[in-house]
């Protein structure tokens, strides 16, 4: 029997976690609900290893740092169902497929630009509740307080993927994780969560701004 989860917008069937919202391509659903793959989504790896907040909701404003061409934003707007969720890619390649998906959810905007410099959205994007970033680059933490300096609401929060690998391949990544936090000490630090099994050398840390 599907069940509300814990987060609002999200359901269980007691084996996977569910959204609802439209279906893309030929992904898995149960009773009309998708089905939310851990192994193909960081967030879904960080709710199911027992986050205790997930910041975003229903009416959520959300900034989403690198799309890729897999479907994690498209889980998003189903759980930011009245709200908005901004969709910033580099990649001209992946940018024609998100245009396409986005097409049929009408709350999600694309925008083909580089999150290093974010003054080149800002025409477009309002303060937003919620930064989430999942660019597997050295400067991730920059490109992180960059967007959340100009787009974060005080007291917003932001979610940052950090991948141990994409920043040093030779370090331990605890030792990694170590120096990522410090970069982020202008915010309050809510948690720290592992992605293991779903991702190896993956964190992800959810942060308030203050
Ligand atoms: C690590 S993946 C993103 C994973 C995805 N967000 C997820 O949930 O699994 C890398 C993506 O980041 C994009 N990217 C890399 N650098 C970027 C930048 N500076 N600005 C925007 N997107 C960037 C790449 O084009 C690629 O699509």
């Amino acid at each position: 029997m599907i069940k509300p989860y814990k987060f609002e917008s999200i359901y269980s069937d007691g084996k996977h976690i569910l959204t609802k919202g439209n279906i893309i391509g030929n992904e898995k659903t149960i009773d009309g609900y998708r089905v939310w793959n851990p192994r193909r989504s960081k967030l879904c790896a960080m709710i199911l290893n027992k986050c205790k907040i997930l910041p975003i909701k229903k009416n959520s404003r959300v900034l989403y740092l690198s799309t890729t061409s897999n479907t994690t934003y498209s889980y998003v707007s189903d759980i930011a169902e009245n709200g908005v969720v901004y969709c910033v890619e580099l990649s001209p390649r992946i940018f024609r497929d998100l245009v396409h998906i986005c097409e049929s959810r009408k709350k999600t905007v694309p925008i083909l630009a580089d999150a290093n410099r974010p003054g080149s959205y800002k025409h477009i994007v309002e303060s937003v509740d919620v930064v989430y970033q999942d660019i597997a680059q050295r400067n991730q933490t920059e490109i992180f307080k960059k967007n959340i300096g100009m787009f974060g609401k005080s007291h917003g929060h932001g979610i940052i993927m950090v991948k141990a690998r994409s920043i040093d391949t030779t370090t331990d990544p605890n030792h990694v994780y170590k120096k990522v936090i410090e970069g982020l000490k202008e915010f309050e630090i809510l948690e720290k969560i592992g992605l293991m099994p779903y991702d190896k050398d993956h964190m992800a840390v959810i942060v308030k701004n203050v």
